[in-house]
């Protein structure tokens, strides 16, 4: 095998250097590289740039070439940086109740919600747990998402989240894009326990904690604060104790009510996610912070709401990333850039916007520096799509696939 890897020539190369993490972004000003080409080392990106120039300086390397006929447009590989893809079962009775007009109470009351999904999962073996991961993130990767965030929470006991987090990390040996877990016991106080919010809480931080960072599961913990699930009252010490105990924090904040981004400001999290009911006070609190705004545009077509405010925020000088959510209630779809793009149409973006917002913003939101961008030293993931201009991507809304898909320097899909 070959040291060197070098693709192109690339119509055009959309390498999201020197764009920031905050703030609205010109489509003019992303930096586009015409007849590019990517030369790779091993899993990561040697040099980016003109292709007939990067073809000269590879003549003395020991290096393969790639060559590509047809046009085609490069991009990083998407990040998926909030879903929550580990689960067992089915809500379509929910999502069939919901459109026919019942309420969220009444949903509950027939057995569905979240805790549905907690019956479910629960029953489920943690090697059928993996294989649905592993199942679900072939779905995202060929639709060109090389790193996936996945969350626990439909566990809500320590040896039950502990299954879901297990499989998540025996999921992420087997499959090829990256697995970023997430521990979400704080998604809602389990009916059978013994106990209140707090309580409940305690003994999460006190047993679950440790045996995460024993066992390497995850370092990252989420909760929901919503009224149904967390007051900020509960998550602080729980937060707290996580913080010092080297995890970072993110919330799913603001869904239906407010309260939730603040206590990710408060605490400094990496990311606030939903926002759908964020005014212009959590809008100004986001964006004069470093917590990187997650909009879910899946939630939203799942449940039927509004839109996050992701242009307020963009304008505010916001971070601003965006997730799919993919879980079996309220965002069954599972198609990031489908998603992406219809936020962008509803809500204005550029497609600037919405390309930052599943590429280096989002993997900001997961605190990763080592992708999202095509630049040296960066990881060789990236797509390549199968046209002469990046705006064909957005104008699709999710239907135009990556041609091929590219994974730490190796192509890991091709249609
Ligand atoms: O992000 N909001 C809370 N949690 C999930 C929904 C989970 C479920 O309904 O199963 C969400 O939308
Ligand atoms: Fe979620």
């Amino acid at each position: 095998m070959k040291k060197y890897k070098l693709i192109g020539p690339i119509t055009q190369l959309v390498s999201m250097e020197k764009s920031s993490v905050k703030g609205p972004i010109k489509d003019e000003e992303l930096v586009i590289i015409e007849n590019a080409g990517l030369l790779i080392e091993g899993e990561r990106i040697h040099m980016v740039g003109i292709f007939s120039d990067l073809t000269k300086k590879a003549g003395s390397l020991d290096v393969e070439l790639v060559e590509l006929s047809a046009d085609h447009v490069c991009i990083p590989g998407f990040v998926d940086a909030h879903t929550h893809i580990c689960f067992s079962g089915s809500r379509a009775r929910d999502y069939a109740m919901r459109n026919a007009g019942k309420s969220y109470l009444e949903i509950a009351q027939a057995g569905g919600g979240i805790w549905d999904t907690v019956i479910q999962t629960r029953k489920a073996s943690q090697q059928e747990l993996t294989y649905g991961i592993i199942k679900r993130a072939d779905t995202l990767l060929k639709k060109g998402v090389t790193t996936i965030e996945v969350k626990s929470g439909y566990g809500l006991s320590v040896p039950e989240e502990l299954k879901m987090l297990r499989a998540i990390k025996n999921a992420n040996t087997s499959s090829e894009a990256d697995l970023i877990a997430t521990c979400l016991a704080g998604h809602m106080l389990p009916k059978d326990f013994d106990g209140d919010h707090k309580t409940y809480l305690e003994k999460i931080s006190n047993s679950l904690f440790p045996l995460l960072k024993q066992e390497k599961l995850t370092n990252r913990i989420d909760a929901f604060i919503e009224k149904s699930a967390f007051l900020p009252t509960d998550i602080y010490p729980y937060f707290k104790k996580a913080k010092a105990m080297g995890f970072d924090i993110t919330v799913h904040a603001d869904q239906f009510s407010t309260g939730g981004s603040e206590v990710a400001v408060k605490m400094d999290a990496v990311s606030a996610d939903h926002l759908e009911a964020s005014t212009e006070d959590e809008i100004e609190m986001l964006a004069n912070s470093n917590v990187i705004a997650v909009a879910l545009p899946g939630a939203s077509i799942g449940l039927g709401c509004n839109f996050t405010p992701a242009r307020k925020i963009l304008d505010a000088g916001g971070a601003l990333a965006i997730a799919s959510d993919w879980n079996p209630g309220s965002a069954p779809m599972g198609d990031l850039l489908a998603q992406a793009c219809i936020l962008g149409t509803f809500e204005k973006l550029t497609n600037a916007e919405v390309l930052a917002g599943i590429t280096f913003r989002a993997s900001a939101a997961l605190h990763l520096n080592d992708r999202g961008r095509l630049a040296p030293g960066m990881l060789a993931d990236f797509n390549l799509f199968q046209t002469d201009h990046f705006n064909e991507i957005c104008y699709h809304q999710g239907k135009l696939d990556p041609s091929e898909v590219w994974k730490r320097g190796d192509v890991v899909f091709q249609q």
